[in-house]
């Protein structure tokens, strides 16, 4: 399958996130990489994803990630190389996959050239210009500017030191201080930004993800900022969601909308007010963004009713599609989210040692499967949630490496339990397989250990104990990924609820096609006449005739039918 031609092809797509570090290691160091993604593509396409978006693959120390870029222009080595990188892209798309990929537009690596330029240089410098390096407050200067506060906790100014010794002046990062922030009022970072778009559009990308999109123009007069963004009137926060962002993203549109077929924007948006988020979305803005509040909403119909009716009601005004969204690389994974008492996501509510119910809570992700895979618009999968891959809570504290958990004192446990690598073989070599293609190359050949630790059990979730296996969380996806291209309904069906039906059940139809998540504690009865697509209950998810189904829906279970 090729690419197939449709400008709009990202108005209702599934697009799969890969985090390099951890999907495939293609040389056996431990670590995934281009080669080992290049190895997987068939998987890919048998999954049936439209695209995929790459977690940060660039030259980067890793501070956070891949999200510190120290060469934007250029793959890290641990990844792999450029000519991998173009190697990969073209073999994608003969697979029928477009491939996004991350940009870091608020921030960037400390060790990039310009902010070691910048470190070098005197206060008042051009160099500096490019940067937020201000003066501290007080006599001697020894006061942080502002008090913002990081994301990641902490304050978000880090003092320099002057060539004698001296304390110097302090520059901000929203994030670590290994992530110093761009100046965007200085338009070298603005040429900077376009001509990278470009450099990768040039090299077949399809799209970018647009990291922290809304964090970019600051007031430089450097107000304090209440821990309230609401505080603020719309559009005049220190540095959140301020107005004259919109102008970054329309010479990005700009920039795409030159490339045949034109090249897609998709916006980290953390807002929770869905006017101000649908701004982002106008006609010559980005084309999609996450759809943050499905996502950490708690696993409840009510819930996600509001979510749906609020999510389509803002896209709706700006004519933009919807994206469904259920984990990514920054949030706990669903099977286990949805297994605890609190099914919400927060970031400032993640601790050690939740009491978890996994078999609950995967028998609602595959509820949650259906549910997203039903509604108009895009949707995001995160690697290894198409293997109903739980948390990786019981990492050694010594093998963690997400800022987040140190910049929380060691109360938060971070991100690291949902990056760990994939297991492909549910033998335990190779890492499960994750290396599997070191040994494919040279016979023999051991590899080094992942680099963070699979759980003794992750095999038991690896594509090979799932790929066969009708009740697994793999046979699921790939089933409705299929009915999700393969049925006209999920194109183009108009939304609408379904009456009659209790509160903590949610009942939409699309056109003709009726899909029924029962989310409460009592059974609910479904038509007698109906013919059932897929169901999400383990092991009968192949009910195709009303003959033998029953009438009834059980509790977290849902259905997919037409009447
Ligand atoms: C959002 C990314 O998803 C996250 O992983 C990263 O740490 C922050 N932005 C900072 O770049």
């Amino acid at each position: 399958m090729e690419l197939q031609p449709g400008a709009d092809w990202w108005r209702n797509a599934v697009i799969y996130q890969i985090y390099p570090r951890s999907f495939a290691d293609g040389n056996g160091d431990g670590t995934g990489d281009l080669l080992g993604v290049i190895s997987r593509l068939d998987y890919l396409a048998a999954l049936g994803v439209d695209a995929i978006w790459f977690s940060p693959w660039y030259v980067s120390p890793l501070a956070d990630g891949g999200y510190d870029i120290a060469d934007y222009r250029n793959i890290d080595p641990q990844f792999g190389t450029i000519a991998q990188a173009e190697t990969l892209i073209a073999a994608a798309g003969e697979l029928g996959i477009r491939v996004i990929i991350d940009v870091v537009p608020n921030h960037i690596s400390n060790e990039h050239p310009w902010f070691q330029a910048a470190l070098a240089a005197a206060p008042g410098s051009p160099e500096r210009a490019r940067f937020w390096f201000l003066e501290g407050a007080g006599p001697t200067g020894d006061t942080i500017p502002t008090n913002w506060q990081s994301s990641f906790q902490g304050g978000t100014w880090t003092r320099t030191t002057n060539p004698d010794g001296t304390p110097g002046q302090w520059y901000l990062h929203l994030f670590t201080p290994e992530q110093p922030d761009w100046n965007w009022n200085h338009p070298d970072i603005q040429q900077e930004h376009l001509d990278i778009l470009r450099f990768w559009f040039d090299r077949g990308v399809a799209g970018v993800r647009i990291d922290s999109a809304t964090l970019l123009i600051k007031d430089p007069t450097f107000p304090e900022a209440s821990e309230d963004p609401q505080c603020f009137p719309p559009g005049q926060h220190p540095y959140i969601d301020r107005d004259a962002i919109h102008d970054v993203y329309r010479s990005w549109r700009a920039v795409a909308d030159e490339y045949d077929p034109p090249r897609v924007l998709v916006g980290e948006i953390w807002l929770a007010d869905t006017v101000r988020f649908a701004n982002y979305l106008r006609p010559d803005e980005m084309h999609t963004a996450f759809n943050f509040d499905f996502m950490a909403r708690a696993y409840s119909a009510p819930e996600f009713r509001a979510s749906i009716d609020a999510t389509l009601a803002a896209h709706a005004g700006v004519g933009a599609p919807a994206t469904w969204v259920l984990s990514n690389h920054d949030v706990t994974r669903p099977v286990t989210r949805y297994g605890r008492d609190d099914t919400a996501f927060t970031f400032a509510t993640k601790r050690f040692n939740t009491p978890t119910d996994l078999e609950l809570g995967t028998k609602r992700a595959r509820v949650a499967a259906l549910i997203t895979t039903a509604l108009p618009g895009c949707l995001y999968l995160y690697q290894g949630d198409e293997l109903g891959l739980p948390e990786g809570e019981e990492l050694p504290l010594e093998v963690l490496q997400d800022p987040m958990h140190f910049r929380s004192g060691g109360v938060d446990p971070g991100r690291d339990g949902c990056r760990i690598p994939l297991p492909w073989a549910t033998d335990a070599t190779d890492n499960f397989g994750f290396s599997a293609a070191t040994a494919a190359a040279a016979p023999g050949a051991t590899s080094a250990p992942s680099w963070l630790p699979q759980p003794s059990w992750w095999g038991g979730y690896s594509v090979q104990a799932e790929t066969d296996d009708p009740a697994s969380m793999l046979c699921l996806y790939r089933k409705l990924i299929a009915l999700k291209h393969g049925v006209a309904e999920l194109a183009d069906g108009v939304f609408g609820w379904l009456d009659g039906y209790p509160d903590d059940v949610l009942a939409f139809r699309r056109g003709a096609l009726c899909c029924v998540a029962n989310l409460g504690s009592q059974s609910c009865e479904l038509p007698a006449n109906r013919t059932e697509l897929i169901r999400s209950a383990v092991p009968d998810n192949t009910v195709e005739a009303p003959g033998g189904a029953p009438t009834y829906l059980e509790p977290d279970t849902a259905v997919w039918f037409t009447v």
